[in-house]
């Protein structure tokens, strides 16, 4: 077997509506029960996971209709012309808590929206196959949507902190495949063979 190393991208773009949206979310979750799950070596604090798949969460909509522009223009960069959200849930990690590495299934990007993040030590982590080595130094910040291609391990990594992490992930399908060479690109060549 020959393990060939391929280029990818991941995207990250601060969210502007973030501040009136963060309030909006923290209130909607401090009204849900709270549901810690202990999976394995995952513990999350509280989590509306297992409602992932129900569209008729209030906060659901809401995310929906701000995050839509963002993900058009990801789309746009992915050379593709339609996407859709599958899964969508709420993780909350307070001190000792993580989440292990893990792919997300079933949808071909996966994506987080920070809604707090009060210490970048926190922050997701990518795992390089090839290089066999951990990736924390992408800038992600409080207010950023970070996209990635699903078949990106990642994790939380413990909180050794005092604070709360928040976030809202969901896996995305993008498809509709438009003209892969822009009418801009200055110029482009085949790829070497291997
Ligand atoms: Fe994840």
């Amino acid at each position: 077997m020959k393990k060939i190393k391929l280029n990818t991208c991941a995207f990250v773009m601060r969210v502007v509506e973030h501040e009136r949206f963060k309030d909006y979310m923290l209130d909607y979750i401090k009204n849900q029960p709270t549901n810690r799950l202990i999976e394995g070596l995952d513990d999350i604090t509280n989590t509306d996971w297992n409602d992932s798949h129900d569209g008729s969460r209030k906060y659901v909509k809401k995310f929906g209709n701000i995050i839509q522009p963002y993900l058009t223009k990801m789309g746009e960069e992915l050379r593709t012309s339609v996407f859709k959200i599958s899964d969508i849930w709420y993780q909350q990690y307070s001190k000792y808590s993580k989440h292990q590495w893990h792919y997300h299934g079933g949808a071909n990007w996966s994506a987080i929206y920070y809604i707090e993040l009060p210490d970048t030590s926190i922050k997701t982590e990518l795992f390089d196959i090839p290089e066999n080595k951990i990736i924390n130094s992408i800038e992600i910040n409080e207010g950023d949507l970070f996209l990635f291609p699903a078949n990106i391990l990642h994790r939380s990594p413990p909180n050794k902190t005092d604070e709360v992490k928040t976030i809202i992930s969901f896996n995305v399908d993008f498809d509709g495949v438009t003209q892969v060479f822009k009418s801009n690109d200055k110029k482009y060549v085949v790829a070497e063979k291997k």
